[in-house]
């Protein structure tokens, strides 16, 4: 009586699964990848770190390029470098200096500039921001304001200016650089976590708006990565959340920068970097959008397991939290 029962409820649980995976396939469209090849990208925080790797990549595609920051000598710099990755001698790279976490109005102003100069955006890479490593109660609340200023509506600005084209064309990209730390929160990381979780609600939001035009929006979580912003962040880092990030390796920008193009062409939803970064997209998924099958099936399948290995790794870091806060108390009373 009780196997017969258990039998019927496999095989109602495996066709459930598969009525599942069907409509699902059916509903999948996977976009078609966009040629860089003489199209115009724009890059937020271009002149320095990942954004300027990405700027590099895209420009040995084929693409004309435009680099907003707001330090002109960095700009002209990181100018100089990419054009010599040139590979005909139309390519342009255009430079704007502006602070797209301010003043909505000029940095449209600065995107039709550029459009005026190289045609419409076709894809957007939002990548300027910056990060700031403490305790809580440590951070002045300005720093809480500047970084959501920067991180959060930084983006918001330049991908405003930039839709209503894209609509009427019905195509592009548009990429948004949130960081690991936007998809788990660590020690000391409490005011740049917010804003790179923030940017994820916004990219899942906004595609199922910009989806029926054709615009497929790709975020980003880099690991930790070698740039001047992550030498400037580790002069300050906390013991705690070091010890917490010598879990991971440190990754080179230009290694970072060509699997965000590659997956930004694509029109995937998150790209990740490494064995680690697979885990956290995995384990952060929700009800993110899919693009293809493949990627939908390696999630239902692994979901258990990255959860068990997550589990080892919060207990470890909770483990060098505590051992770090007795040392201290220990060399506390000791004075
Ligand atoms: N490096 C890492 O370990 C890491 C890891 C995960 C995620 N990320 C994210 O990746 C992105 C790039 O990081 P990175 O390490 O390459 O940084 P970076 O080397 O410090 O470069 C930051 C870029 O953003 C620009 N920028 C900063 N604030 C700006 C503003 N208000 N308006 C316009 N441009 C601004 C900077 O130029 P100006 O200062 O001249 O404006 C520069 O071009 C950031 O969003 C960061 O949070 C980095």
């Amino acid at each position: 009586m009780f196997w017969p029962v258990v039998l019927l409820a496999a095989a109602a649980a495996v066709v459930a699964f598969l009525l599942l995976l069907f409509y699902v396939v059916s509903t999948m469209v996977s976009p078609k990848p966009l040629s860089l090849s003489g199209a115009h990208v724009v890059i937020t925080g271009g002149s320095s770190g990942i954004g300027k790797g990405i700027a590099i990549e895209c420009f040995k595609k084929g693409a004309f390029i435009t680099l907003l920051a707001r330090d002109e000598n960095r700009l002209l710099e990181a100018k100089r470098e990419i054009e010599q990755y040139s590979v005909n001698d139309k390519q342009v790279v255009h430079i704007a200096s502006v602070d797209v976490s301010k003043d909505y109005a000029n940095v449209v102003k600065v995107i039709k500039q550029a459009q005026e100069k190289l045609g419409p955006v076709d894809m957007l890479v939002n990548c300027a921001g910056t990060s700031v490593n403490g305790k809580f109660e440590e951070l002045d609340t300005s720093k809480f304001e500047q970084l959501m200023a920067v991180n959060y509506l930084g983006t918001v600005y330049p991908t405003h200016a930039v839709v209503p084209t894209m609509k009427e064309r019905r195509m592009g990209r548009i990429v948004f650089v949130s960081s690991q730390a936007g998809q788990v929160g660590l020690f000391g990381y409490s005011a740049y976590s917010a804003t790179k979780f923030a940017l994820r609600g916004l990219a899942e939001a906004l595609q199922m708006e910009v989806k029926p035009y054709n615009i497929y929006i790709t975020v980003a979580y880099p690991p930790d990565t070698d740039t001047p912003g992550f030498a400037e962040e580790s002069k300050t880092k906390l013991l705690e959340t070091q010890l917490i990030s010598e879990s991971s390796t440190v990754c080179q920008p230009d290694h970072v920068a060509r699997i965000i193009v590659k997956d930004a062409i694509q029109g995937k939803a998150n790209s990740s970097v490494g064995p680690d970064g697979r885990m956290l997209t995995i384990l952060a998924c929700g009800i993110s959008p899919v693009t293809s099958v493949a990627e939908a099936l390696e999630v239902v399948m692994s979901i258990g397991v990255c959860r068990l290995l997550s589990l080892y790794y919060l207990s470890s870091f909770d483990s060098i939290v505590r051992r770090c806060m007795l040392q201290k108390e220990k060399s506390q009373k000791a004075d």
